[in-house]
């Protein structure tokens, strides 16, 4: 019970429903068996519904709304629904976060290029704009955004990489400037994951079967396995958790190790 007693919002806690577990379900049934209080958002609602029947199939409180976080009034009202369904806002996950192939400057999309700033940085911005009145009035907080480690990496994934690398240096602003509320944020680093977006994703673009897919993945980390999103659930719970209550403005790597493999 890791979470006892905290309130938590989880963006993004739908999933692409194609088999396996995807970051954002696993994020929110970790939390809510840990004893978190659950306000789940989601853009779209079969997926963000399945989510919540799952959590409540185990017994454990959980409400939900829709939400697009790319959208400031949505924000608003996502921690509005949260202070009156709960009272409060103790933990922000936000899971939310996307990209696509693109690979060569000279031939990148504007548009597209747009749309992965304002999903993977504006949004993050907007959330915590949001959570922060509220953490800083109770002097207490704790706020995870999720990274990637093509945020550090060369990988033909341009708009995905600067829109990641821009999220970790505002997590870390957000430390410095809400250190003083008693407000921690953190940012996870997450590698290659079997989720069922990501192979969804490299599936689309490469036509490639799902298994050469996983198997190429699977033989890069130092570990020589994926992770899953239980592992990316484990780290957020941990960020989340009193056992983190000394680490703010941390990039915490959950990759395998992927990390350490520049040069090689
Ligand atoms: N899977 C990986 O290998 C991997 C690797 C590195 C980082 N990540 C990061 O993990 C996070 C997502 O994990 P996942 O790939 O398992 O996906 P996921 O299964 O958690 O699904 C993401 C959810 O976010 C929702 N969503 C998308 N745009 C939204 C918006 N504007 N507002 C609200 N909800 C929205 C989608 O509908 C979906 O339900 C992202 O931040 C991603 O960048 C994943």
């Amino acid at each position: 019970m890791r979470l006892k007693d905290k309130v938590a919002i989880v963006t993004g806690a739908g999933q692409t429903e194609s088999g396996g577990m995807g970051n954002g379900r696993a994020t929110a049934i970790t939390f809510a068996r840990e004893g978190a209080t659950l306000m789940l958002a989601n853009r779209s609602r079969p997926s963000l519904d399945e989510t919540v029947r799952q959590i409540r199939a185990e017994g454990f409180p959980v409400e939900s709304m829709l939400a697009d976080i790319t959208k400031e009034e949505d924000c608003r009202r996502l921690m509005a629904a949260t202070e009156a369904a709960f009272g409060c806002i103790d933990i922000l996950h936000n899971n939310v976060g996307a990209g696509t192939v693109d690979g060569d400057t000279a031939e990148l999309d504007l548009a597209a290029w747009r749309h992965c700033l304002d999903l993977n940085l504006s949004g993050a911005m907007l959330l915590s704009k949001h959570v922060l009145p509220s953490m800083r009035a109770r002097k207490s907080g704790c706020i995870t955004h999720t990274s990637s480690i093509a945020s550090v990496a060369s990988l033909p994934l341009i708009a995905y990489k600067v829109s990641k690398a821009a999220l970790n240096e505002f997590c870390r602003w957000l430390a410095f400037e809400n250190g003083p509320y008693n407000i921690r944020c953190n940012v996870l680093l997450l590698g290659l994951l079997d989720t069922p977006t990501a192979i969804e994703m490299y599936h689309g673009t490469s036509g490639d079967p799902r298994d050469k897919i996983r198997r190429e993945r699977a033989a890069r980390p130092p570990l020589r396995r994926m992770g899953n999103a239980w592992d990316a659930a484990n780290g957020a719970l941990f960020l989340a958790s009193d056992a983190a209550c000394y680490i703010t403005g941390a990039v915490i790597p959950v990759d395998g190790g992927l990390g350490t493999k520049v040069g090689v």
